[in-house]
């Protein structure tokens, strides 16, 4: 498979590419020093798995391919956070934890520098932590999160969860996705995703002839992937292509520096 960068996705006469490659190779040149941190593979897994569920939701080519662009920079507010923090081996203290999901927000500080950028690289920067249930970085809910961050922050768990890390190793993928579509009281379930979105993503992965799961397991993901989105409470007909975004400037005063 061929390595995803900016260039194949967003056309060579936009005035920005200069700029998202400038950030890709800063992102690139971070992993050639710490390669256990893996930014770039990690970049191109929730870009290519954010891009299959935005298809199977209906973007056009291009905002399909802005989006996945937006992914490769989703993490780019990592490299402000201390590397003795992103790295770190074992479990955050408060304050670590603290600036680690400053991140997002660092992301979106560098990313709005850009003139011109469309406005789904600051968005997925910015609230690709948000959780469906309101539990994420900013408290967004439901709606009020951009559909492209409710999407890439599908893929980034996903992702997260899967790849072995230096303070954890990867867990199976059925076991992942299981975990992500149960209603739980550990944190991690389908309230934290739209679960519209996360229906088409588990969809996506039982066809995937990679996708290693158990018997038990494949058969809930396919009962879920069964489920009628108005169990969800979810409107069938979202039209996620016009959804008004919210005013970035106006979502969290608190956050604005
Ligand atoms: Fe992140
Ligand atoms: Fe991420």
């Amino acid at each position: 498979m061929s390595l995803l960068n900016p260039r194949d996705l967003i056309d060579d006469d936009e005035a920005f590419l200069p700029a998202i490659e400038s950030a890709w190779a800063k992102i690139v040149g971070f992993d050639a020093v710490f390669p256990n941190s893996d930014l770039t593979g990690h970049s191109r897994r929730v870009a290519r798995n954010a891009m299959a569920i935005a298809r199977q939701v209906g973007f056009s080519q291009r905002d399909m391919f802005e989006l996945g662009a937006a992914c490769l920079t989703h993490d780019l507010g990592k490299l402000d956070v201390g590397t003795s923090i992103l790295n770190k081996p074992g479990i955050l203290t408060d304050i670590e934890r603290a600036e680690m999901r400053r991140h997002a927000h660092y992301g979106f500080l560098a990313l709005r520098r850009i003139p011109d950028l469309p406005a789904v690289f600051t968005l997925v920067a910015r609230f690709h932590h948000e959780s469906f249930d309101g539990k994420g970085y900013e408290g967004l809910q439901g709606d009020a999160i951009p559909a492209a961050a409710r999407i890439v922050q599908i893929a980034d768990v996903h992702d997260a969860l899967c790849s072995r890390r230096v303070y954890k190793p990867g867990e199976p993928e059925g076991k992942i996705i299981c975990a992500m579509i149960r209603p739980s009281r550990s944190g991690l379930g389908r309230g934290q995703f739209d679960p519209h979105f996360l229906r088409l993503f588990a969809k996506l992965r039982l066809a995937d002839p990679d996708f290693a799961a158990t018997a038990p397991e494949r058969a809930e993901i396919e009962a879920f992937v069964a489920t009628e989105p108005g169990l969800d409470q979810v409107h069938a007909q979202r039209d996620v292509a016009t959804h008004e975004l919210p005013d970035v400037a106006d979502a969290a005063p608190s956050l604005r520096l």
